[in-house]
C-alpha cells in the first residue's frame, strides 16, 4: 500500500473514496463540515433524519454526493468528542478501513489526521494511521492451499496536508509508518509461521537472506561454536531436540565511525513444549509464537534499515527449540552459563532465560555495547500481572526505561515498568548450584527478570517481556507484530538525537 500526503481540495479529490469523521451526536468534523458545505447540507441532512449520529466505530458509505468529485463519501463515527481519545481514535481509523475494504474503493483521501486527541502531534496521528491501515490489509494465508478471502484491493492513502507547516511532521510520520509497518510484517509473518517449518534453522536463513537484501553482516554460531564458548545454559535447552540450535548475529551498521551499538536479543524459542516439565495439552500450538523476540529483533532491524539510520544496531537471537526427550535436561540438572555461573534447572520449562543469559553474555564481550535490550515471551505471570495490552518492562538503568516507556507512548505500543528490587533476588538461590532458573510461583515475572539481570550487572540492559502482547488468542489468532513499533521508534529516536 502507498502512503501520501499533498494538499488536496476536498470536493475536487477524483478518487474513490473521501473518509471523514462525524462526532456523537450528530456534529461533523472539520472535513466533513467543507463537504456539507459543497454539497448544500447533503450530509447534515442525512444525520437529521437519522441514517448517522456518530456513535463510535459506526460508519455510513455515500454515493454520489452531490458537487463532491470522489466517488465515495465513507462516514466514521467518532464517539462522543469529549472522550475521545487514543482508543476511540484507533478504533475508529480500523473502523474505517474495515468498511473500505468491503468496497471496491482503490485510493482513498483520508481524512482523520486532523482530528485532536488529546496531546498528541500529527506525527502520532499519521503513523498510527499507516500502522493501522497496514494492519487492516495482513492476512496468513501462505499455508492454505487456496486463499479463502479476497485481498482488499485498497492501494493509496492520501493523507490530505491542511497546514503545510506540517509537511516535514507528516512525511517523517510516513516514512517511519511505512518501515514500522513493513518490520511489523515480518515479525508477524515468523511468529505465524507453523513451528515444524520455522525452525532455529528457518530462522537463521532468514537472517542470512535479510543480510543479503539489506547489505547486513550475518554470522550464525552452530552447536559445537556454542560449547566452544561455554554455553552450557543454552545448550542444555536444546539437547532434547532434533533441531539443531542457532544463535543468529546480524550486525547493522548505519554509522561510520566505531559508534558502540544498541544490541537487541531475542528469544527464539520456535517451540516450547515445556521440556520434561511438559505443558498441559491445551493451547500449546500457541507456543510456536515463542519465537516473538527474535522475530521482533528481525523486523526491527528490517525497519531500522529501511529507514537507513545513522545508528549501529546488533541482533542476537538464540535460537532453540525445547523438547522432552530421553537426551532432553533434567529437573535437577546443573549447567555452567558462558559466565561462568551455575545454574540449577530446576524446571525445564523456564528455558527463555537459559538461552538468553548465554546471550547476554556473548553480547557484552562481543560488542561492549551501549545498551542491551532484551525481548521475551517469558512468563505467564507477566500475562496474569498486566494482561494483553501492556509489554512488561524491567531494567538496570532508569532512563534507558523512561526512554522505552516514551517510545511505547509515542506508537501506542506501549510498555509498563515493573520492579526489580533486590528482595526478590533471593528467590534464586539455590542449594546446589549459583542460582535456581526459577524462583517460585509469586512475582513470576519479576523473578525471571532478577535471573537475567545477573547476567547482565555491567551494562545498561533493559528487558520486555512480551508473553502478554506479542500474539492474539482466540478467533484472531494471530502475531501482533509488537513491539516492533516500540523499539523502532527507540531506535529512530537515538538516530534524531546522534
Ligand atoms: N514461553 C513460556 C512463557 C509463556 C507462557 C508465554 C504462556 C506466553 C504464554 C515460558 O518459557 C514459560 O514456560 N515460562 C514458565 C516459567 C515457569 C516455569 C517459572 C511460565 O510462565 O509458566
Ligand atoms: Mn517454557
Ligand atoms: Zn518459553
Amino acid at each position: 500500500m502507498e502512503f501520501i500526503t499533498k494538499p488536496v481540495n476536498l470536493d475536487k479529490y477524483q478518487g474513490d473514496s473521501l473518509v471523514v469523521g462525524v462526532f456523537e451526536p450528530r456534529k461533523l468534523t472539520e472535513a466533513a463540515r467543507r463537504l456539507d458545505e459543497v454539497s448544500n447540507g447533503y450530509l447534515s441532512k442525512l444525520l437529521a433524519q437519522g441514517d448517522m449520529n456518530g456513535k463510535a466505530n459506526s460508519t455510513l458509505l455515500l454515493h454520489h454526493v452531490p458537487n463532491i468529485n470522489s466517488k465515495r463519501v465513507l462516514l466514521v463515527g467518532l464517539g462522543k468528542e469529549k472522550t475521545f481519545n487514543e482508543k476511540t481514535f484507533a478504533a475508529a481509523v480500523s473502523a474505517a478501513f474495515k468498511a473500505l475494504h468491503q468496497t471496491g474503493a482503490k485510493d482513498v483521501c483520508f481524512c482523520l489526521a486532523d482530528l485532536i486527541v488529546k496531546k498528541w502531534t500529527i506525527e502520532w496521528r499519521v503513523l498510527q494511521i499507516v500502522l493501522l491501515a497496514q494492519t487492516s490489509i495482513y492476512r496468513f494465508d501462505r499455508l492454505k492451499s487456496t486463499a479463502e478471502s479476497k485481498a482488499p484491493v485498497l492501494a493509496k492513502v492520501v493523507i490530505p496536508l491542511e497546514d503545510k507547516t506540517d509537511l516535514p511532521a507528516v512525511e517523517s510520520a510516513l516514512q517511519q509508518g511505512i518501515a514500522t509497518a513493513c518490520g511489523m510484517g515480518v515479525a508477524k509473518d515468523l511468529g505465524n509461521l507453523a513451528p515444524n517449518i520455522c525452525t532455529p534453522s528457518y530462522l537463521a536463513e532468514q537472517a542470512i537472506s535479510m543480510a543479503k537484501t539489506y547489505k547486513l553482516k550475518c554470522t550464525v554460531l552452530e552447536e559445537k561454536d556454542m560449547e566452544k564458548l561455554g554455553m552450557g545454559a543454552l545448550l542444555a535447552v536444546s539437547r532434547g531436540s532434533r533441531q539443531p540450535a542457532k544463535l543468529i548475529v546480524l550486525e547493522y551498521r548505519g554509522q561510520e565511525k566505531m559508534e558502540k551499538p544498541v544490541v537487541l536479543v531475542g528469544k527464539g524459542i520456535t517451540f516450547d513444549t515445556g521440556g520434561i516439565s511438559i505443558k498441559p495439552a491445551p493451547d500449546m500450538d500457541e507456543m510456536k509464537y515463542d519465537m516473538s523476540g527474535a522475530a521482533s529483533v528481525l523486523g526491527t532491524l528490517t525497519a531500522v534499515a529501511e529507514m537507513k539510520l545513522p545508528i549501529n544496531v546488533v541482533g542476537i537471537i538464540p535460537a532453540a527449540e525445547n523438547m522432552p526427550d530421553g537426551q532432553a535436561s533434567r529437573p535437577g540438572d546443573v549447567v555452567k552459563t558462558m559466565s561462568g555461573m551455575t545454574v540449577e534447572i530446576l524446571n525445564t520449562d523456564a528455558e527463555g532465560r537459559l538461552v538468553l543469559c548465554d546471550a547476554l553474555t556473548y553480547a557484552q564481550q562481543q560488542y561492549k555495547p551501549e545498551a542491551v535490550i532484551d525481548i521475551a515471551t517469558l512468563t505467564g505471570a507477566c500475562v496474569i500481572a498486566l494482561g494483553h495490552n501492556a509489554t512488561g518492562l524491567f531494567g538496570n538503568d532508569e532512563s534507558l526505561i523512561q526512554t522505552l516507556l516514551q517510545a511505547g507512548e509515542q506508537t501506542y505500543d506501549r510498555a509498563w515498568q515493573l520492579p526489580l528490587w533486590d528482595e526478590y533476588q533471593e528467590l534464586l538461590d539455590s542449594n546446589f548450584a549459583d542460582i535456581a532458573n526459577i524462583g517460585g510461583r509469586w512475582g513470576g515475572a519479576v523473578t525471571a527478570a532478577c535471573f537475567l539481570s545477573r547476567f547482565t550487572e555491567k551494562c545498561h540492559w533493559a528487558h520486555l517481556d512480551i508473553a502478554g502482547t506479542a500474539w492474539k488468542s482466540g478467533k484472531e489468532k494471530g502475531s501482533t507484530g509488537r513491539p516492533v513499533p516500540l523499539l523502532t521508534e527507540f531506535l529512530a529516536a537515538r538516530a534524531r538525537q546522534s
